[in-house]
């Protein structure tokens, strides 16, 4: 049972980062003085018939933006607020750390940038977010646009000679994403559009390690003997070894062609004539930064786990949510054929695509990958107030876990109009007082230029890829790389469900996914030669 948690004015036992086994097991039995917030009480059932987050909402809306939520003898306080969050991530962000989320990706990520400790993290994220520049991201246009042709090819092939074809557009994303993210990280062709290979599923079993570990409560692959004894970790650690051996080969050629330069002159190279653009080939090349082959690997397999099934899923979203608006498809392909006709995408003209920029951010409100952000108070704080039960703000103490959920926050009936409708328009309302062109309610003056709207135009009500300084550092090329592979699809091909919206089931790990896949029928579409 979730039940109240007694307001004891005891400090919790564990204060500091779980690293073992035992810690968070004592962790677990901790309790917190949380003080006068509201507290959510449910049943197991809650956590398992359905996926978490959605108990969650329900809370929110019973309890307010800031509760406690008491699992067993654990609490978590759940954030709903933008004010906290902004606390949280960005005003005194230094105060938290990843908490249990960085316990479950070490074994992983080792010292990438997501669970990185704090010294580690500030030298890695000055060398890793210079590389992903402005000419980095135009030349990235060009593989975004040549992988999905691939895919698009693909479809073609199995459409030949039929009026239709049904497929898992789920399955089809990840591979476009895990090609993706393989050439423009480290330039490795992955090719699992067309092919499996054994560095493929070793991907595919790391990662659905991941997930597993991020739904289970116990850190079961902490226990003595466990990588030898479970089968599953002993296959876990066969499939890292094969990636990891496959990482150190292309750090090994990527050294041994280093031309080192200053990272002034690597952002200013001539990006259309590079055969290799990738992000390896910056951090090699980059004066001054002569780091060991761990930490690269390290980097590397973060940018792949972090890029990969985050993007195949807002994919996989936005045509859900697309099929299911059949006008907003036909809006979307018309706005596709009047920006490129039958020429091909360009940078400059993502600009122009303004309809699908906003599809891909609704997509990305409406199910937001991961739906949770998660913390631990390093010190004692003090969250920012006004909320039901505490006007002066609630003292947390060090050691609290925090759930942000950006899904409360993304369809919080306080913060949006038709909070739970698909409404790619909703960002583009004109202000009626202000009569200026806006993202309504947002402020886009914030953020001169952006693209898209972020977590500063809407002063983290919409924070897609968190905030603060440990914001997402892919965002512009995820962004890019869901714009155009949905604009290549749409423009050939018309999409709709094979069953009805209620049969695609929501489960969740790491990010927001069907249990069974996207099954879509799609057919060539007429208008298009
Ligand atoms: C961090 C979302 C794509 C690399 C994050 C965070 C979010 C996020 C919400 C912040 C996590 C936190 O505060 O706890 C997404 C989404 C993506 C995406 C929704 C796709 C639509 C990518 C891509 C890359 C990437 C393509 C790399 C090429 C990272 C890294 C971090 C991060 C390295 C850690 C940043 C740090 O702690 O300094 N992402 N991401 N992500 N993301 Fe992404």
């Amino acid at each position: 049972l979730i039940r109240c948690q007694s307001t004891s004015t005891e400090e919790p036992k564990t204060r500091n980062p779980l690293d073992n086994a035992s810690n968070l097991l004592t962790n677990l039995l901790s309790g917190g003085n949380l003080g006068s917030m509201p507290i959510a009480e449910g049943a197991v059932s809650d956590l398992f018939s359905r996926p978490f987050f959605f108990s969650l909402y329900d809370w929110f809306i019973e309890h307010g933006s800031v509760y406690k939520l008491a699992f067993g003898p654990k609490a978590f306080v759940v954030v709903s607020d933008p004010i906290v969050a902004r606390h949280i991530l960005r005003e005194n962000a230094f105060s938290y750390d990843k908490g249990v989320l960085a316990d479950i990706l070490e074994p992983i990520m080792g010292k990438g940038l997501i669970p990185a400790d704090l010294d580690t993290w500030k030298v890695r994220r000055k060398v890793i977010a210079p590389a992903f520049h402005a000419l980095y991201l135009e030349a990235m246009v060009k593989v975004f646009t040549q992988c999905s042709e691939r895919s698009i090819l693909k479809i073609e092939e199995l459409l030949h000679g039929k009026k239709t074809v049904e497929l898992d557009l789920e399955a089809e994303f990840s591979s476009l994403a895990l090609d993706i993210i393989g050439l423009g990280v480290f330039n490795y062709d992955f090719g699992s559009v067309t092919k499996e290979s054994p560095v493929i599923k070793a991907v595919y079993g790391a990662l659905f390690e991941a997930e597993h570990r991020s739904t289970f409560y116990v850190p079961y692959w902490k226990f003595p003997l466990a990588r030898w004894l479970v089968p599953r970790q002993r296959k876990f650690h066969k499939d890292l070894k094969v990636i990891n051996d496959c990482l150190d080969g292309l750090i090994r050629n990527a050294k041994e062609t280093r031309q080192e330069t200053d990272v002034e002159k690597l952002q200013q190279r001539d990006y259309s004539n590079l055969k290799d653009a990738s992000l390896l080939r910056f951090l090699v090349d980059m004066r001054g930064d002569d780091v060991d082959d761990r930490q690269l690997r390290d980097d590397l397999m973060t940018m792949l786990i972090a890029g990969h099934e985050t993007t195949a899923a807002v994919l996989t979203w936005a045509v859900f949510l697309l099929a299911q608006n059949p006008s907003k498809m036909k809006k979307a392909q018309a706005e596709i054929e009047q920006v490129l006709g039958q020429g091909k995408l360009t940078f400059e003209l993502i600009k122009q695509l303004k309809y699908i920029r906003l599809i891909v951010v609704e997509s990305l409100r409406l199910y937001p990958q991961p739906p949770l952000l998660i913390r631990r108070s390093l010190k004692p704080d003090v969250l920012p107030g006004g909320h039901k039960g505490d006007k002066d703000g609630y003292a947390i103490p060090s050691g609290t876990d925090i759930f942000v959920s950006v899904y409360n926050l993304h369809r919080s009936p306080y913060l949006w109009d038709n909070p739970n409708e698909f409404e790619p328009e909703r960002f583009l309302v004109k202000r009626d007082n202000e009569g200026i062109e806006g993202w309504s309610g947002f402020d886009p003056s914030r953020s001169p230029g952006a693209l898209y709207p972020n977590e500063i135009i809407s002063d983290f009500a919409f924070l897609p890829f968190g905030g603060g300084p440990r914001k997402c550092v892919g965002d512009q090329f995820a962004l890019m790389e869901s714009t155009i592979a949905l604009t290549l699809l749409l423009q050939k091909f018309d999409v709709e469900l094979r069953g009805s919206p209620e049969e695609v089931e929501i489960v969740t790990g790491a990010t927001i996914h069907t249990k069974n896949g996207l099954w879509c029928r799609l057919k060539r579409r007429s208008d298009v030669h």
